[in-house]
């Protein structure tokens, strides 16, 4: 079987994701491929809901089967090369990488130091997060497909999952003006949904609007790929503060919170900013501003704050199609990388 990793998204080309996403909708008509006696090993460094429950369920639905560790589980890994083994991390995700390998036929990983159900960060250097050395340490030493299951930059599988619920609302998504809006939450959220949900809707040339209030800028290096996405796709990108002006004529409404990067690891400082912008929550008004937009989430989300109990249930709101499809998005890509040839 040839490796082929899904990390960043970017590793396959629009057309290649189209493809993934014309499987996905053929298996949820009923057209599921078996894969009896393949196996993918799923690690959870945090807690996960819909991420775990859809790619066991759909591994199972394919025959396959499924083996799935916490952190709780294993040894403590050391993932930083060259480290000094001397305190608390019995064994290097060299060897766990090589090892796991040898059991399984996928590997899908969750390790982010910004998701925790504390009411606080822990003290963190974004740009020391942000090489996600954990994910690309274990690639590079596993020798079966490495799946991210959500790292500190990307969350590639909610993306896939997005844009196929959008195909399937609108069929051709090209050129539709898509919203990703900031929104208010009580804790500072990790930039991997964001990230992702900005990268892959450029990548399928849409028209991206991207909202948020001043310091909650996306980190610098994804704006510029998400640019280049967007040329090249024949999409655009915009970045404006004035999330009302954003709204007109939206054909999507994606709405997600995250940190902000100005005041990361401070975070008593980060939380007085962000509690200034409470009224950018997503209410009847400010959806009655679009193209009578469909309204996404990837969940979980806080209702009454994130976005009102009159939007979230609405018909608007296709929040459980988007949460179904993370399943049958991911039995697609698994089954893509476990027929791919050389
Ligand atoms: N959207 C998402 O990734 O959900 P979980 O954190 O529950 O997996």
């Amino acid at each position: 079987m040839t490796k082929k990793d899904f990390i960043t998204g970017m590793e396959f080309s629009a057309k290649q994701l189209q493809e993934i996403i014309d499987l996905a909708i053929s298996f949820k008509k009923g057209k599921v491929p078996q894969h009896a006696e393949r196996i993918i090993t799923l690690f959870f460094a945090n807690p996960s809901l819909r991420t775990r429950l859809s790619f066991e369920s759909g591994m199972k639905k394919m025959q396959g089967k499924v083996n799935v560790l916490s952190g709780n589980d294993t040894w403590n890994f050391e993932y930083r090369e060259g480290a000094v083994m001397n305190a608390d991390k019995q064994e290097h995700i060299k060897e766990a990488a090589q090892v796991i390998s040898k059991y399984t036929d996928l590997l899908a990983i969750r390790k982010s130091e910004l998701i925790t159900t504390k009411s606080d960060q822990s003290d963190s250097n974004w740009n020391e997060l942000k090489k996600d050395e954990a994910i690309a340490t274990l690639a590079k030493y596993a020798t079966v497909p490495v799946i991210n299951m959500e790292s500190n930059m990307f969350h590639p599988c909610q993306a896939l999952a997005d844009i196929m619920t959008m195909i399937e609302q609108f069929k051709s998504i090209k050129n539709k003006k898509y919203v990703l809006t900031w929104a208010p939450h009580p804790k500072p959220l990790p930039l991997a949904t964001p990230h992702s949900q900005l990268l892959m809707p450029a990548m399928f040339g849409m028209d991206v609007t991207l909202a948020h209030p001043p310091s909650f800028n996306l980190d610098e290096d994804v704006i510029k790929l998400a640019k280049a996405q967007a040329k090249e796709s024949g999409g655009s990108l915009q970045i404006t503060q004035d999330q009302e002006k954003a709204l007109k004529n939206a054909d999507v409404v994606m709405a997600k919170s995250w940190a902000s990067l100005k005041y990361f690891g401070d975070w008593q400082k980060e939380t007085k900013h962000r509690n200034k912008f409470k009224n950018w929550i997503i209410d009847n008004e400010k959806m009655s501003l679009t193209n009578e937009a469909i309204f996404m989430h990837c969940l979980p989300v806080r209702r009454n704050v994130v976005v009102s109990d009159e939007v979230l249930d609405s018909g608007k709101s296709i929040i459980i199609q988007e949460a179904e499809n993370r399943m049958w998005a991911q039995m697609a890509l698994m089954h893509y990388l476990l027929t791919l040839k050389s």
